[in-house]
C-alpha cells in the first residue's frame, strides 16, 4: 500500500510537471491551414517538385541527427550564382512569383552575410523529445509526417503535433511486444 502510493505520487508529480511546462510553452497559435509568411518566397513545389531536388540535398542531416537542418546561404548560392531567375511572373493558382526579385532578396542576405530568418513551421513541446534519425533509419517516408511537401509552395503542418499522433503511430508500427513497450514508455519521449 505504502509502496504503491509512493509510485502513484511520483507519477502524478511527473505528469503535473509536464502539464505546467506545456501550459507555459504553448506556441501553437498560427493557423493550421496555411504556412507562415517567410522573409522571401521559397517554394518547395518549384525546388523539390518541378526541379526534383532531393529533400536530403538540402536537409542533409535528416538521417544522421535529431534535426534535418535548414540549408545555409552557401548551399542556396551554390545554385543561385548560376541561376538568376527570370524577370517574369510564374503563376500557379493563387500563387504569383517573380523569380528574379525573390532570388535578388536571397542575394541581398548573401551580400550582407546575414542568415535568412526563416519562420519555423513545426514545433515539439519543450518537455517532449523528437529525433528524425530513428524514423528515417526505419524507412518512414517524409510524407508520412509532413504530407506531400513537393506539391506545396509554402510548407504547412499537415498533422497537429500532439501526443496521440505520436503514440498511435508507435502502436501501429511496433515490430513486437518489446518494441511496443519501449515506444509507449513515457521516458522514451519525455525527459
Ligand atoms: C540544386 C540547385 C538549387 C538550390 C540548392 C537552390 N535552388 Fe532555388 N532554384 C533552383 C532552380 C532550378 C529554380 C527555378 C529557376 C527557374 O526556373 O528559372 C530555383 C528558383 C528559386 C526561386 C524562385 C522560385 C521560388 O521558389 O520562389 C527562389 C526565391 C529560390 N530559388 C531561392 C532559393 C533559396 C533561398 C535556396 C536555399 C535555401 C535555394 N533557392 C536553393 C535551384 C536551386
Ligand atoms: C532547395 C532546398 C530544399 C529542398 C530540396 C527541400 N527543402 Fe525543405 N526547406 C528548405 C528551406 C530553405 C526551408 C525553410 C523555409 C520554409 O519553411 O519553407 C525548408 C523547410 C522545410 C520544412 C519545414 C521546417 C519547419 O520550419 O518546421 C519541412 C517539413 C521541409 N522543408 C521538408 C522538406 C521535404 C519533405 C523535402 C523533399 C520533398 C524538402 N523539404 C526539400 C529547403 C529545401
Ligand atoms: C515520424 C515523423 C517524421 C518524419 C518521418 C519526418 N519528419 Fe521532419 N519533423 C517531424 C517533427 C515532429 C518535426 C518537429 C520537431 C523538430 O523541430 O525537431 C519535424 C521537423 C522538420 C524540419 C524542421 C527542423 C528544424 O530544424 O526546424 C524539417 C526541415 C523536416 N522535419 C524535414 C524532414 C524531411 C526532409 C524528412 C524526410 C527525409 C522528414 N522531416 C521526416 C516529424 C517527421
Ligand atoms: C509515422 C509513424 C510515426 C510517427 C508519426 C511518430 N513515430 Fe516515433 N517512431 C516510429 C517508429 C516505427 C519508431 C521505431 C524506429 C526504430 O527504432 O527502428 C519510432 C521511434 C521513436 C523514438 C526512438 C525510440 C527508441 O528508444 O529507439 C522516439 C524518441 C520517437 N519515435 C518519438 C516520437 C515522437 C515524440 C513523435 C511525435 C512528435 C513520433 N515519434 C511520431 C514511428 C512514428
Ligand atoms: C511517442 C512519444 C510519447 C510518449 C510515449 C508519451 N508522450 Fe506525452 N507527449 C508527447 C508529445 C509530443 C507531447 C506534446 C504535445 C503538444 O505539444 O501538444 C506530449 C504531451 C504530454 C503531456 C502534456 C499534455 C498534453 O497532452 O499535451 C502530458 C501530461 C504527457 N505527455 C504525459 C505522458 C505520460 C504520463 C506518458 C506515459 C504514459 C507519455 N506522455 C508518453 C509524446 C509522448
Amino acid at each position: 500500500m505504502k509502496k504503491g502510493f509512493k509510485h502513484a505520487s511520483a507519477a502524478a508529480l511527473f505528469i503535473a510537471a509536464i502539464i505546467i511546462v506545456s501550459a507555459v510553452s504553448n506556441r501553437d497559435a498560427e493557423s493550421e491551414s496555411e504556412g507562415p509568411a517567410q522573409p522571401l518566397f521559397f517554394s518547395h513545389k518549384i525546388h523539390a517538385g518541378e526541379n526534383q531536388i532531393p529533400c536530403e540535398y538540402c536537409h542533409s542531416y535528416v538521417a544522421v541527427s535529431a534535426k534535418p537542418g535548414i540549408p545555409s546561404l552557401q548551399k542556396c548560392m551554390g545554385c543561385h550564382t548560376h541561376i538568376p531567375g527570370k524577370d517574369e511572373f510564374y503563376e500557379d493558382g493563387a500563387v504569383k512569383i517573380n523569380f528574379q526579385s525573390e532570388i535578388n532578396k536571397l542575394k541581398g542576405y548573401w551580400d550582407k552575410k546575414t542568415p535568412i530568418p526563416w519562420v519555423k513551421v513545426h514545433y515539439v513541446a519543450e518537455h517532449a523529445r523528437f529525433k528524425h534519425k530513428p524514423h528515417i533509419r526505419r524507412g518512414i517516408d517524409c510524407s508520412a509526417c509532413h504530407g506531400q511537401v513537393e506539391n506545396m509552395h509554402v510548407v504547412k503542418r499537415v498533422h497537429k503535433i500532439e501526443m496521440g499522433w505520436c503514440v498511435t503511430c508507435h502502436e501501429e508500427n511496433a515490430k513486437d511486444e518489446n518494441e511496443l513497450t519501449r515506444l509507449k514508455d513515457c521516458l522514451t519521449c519525455h525527459y
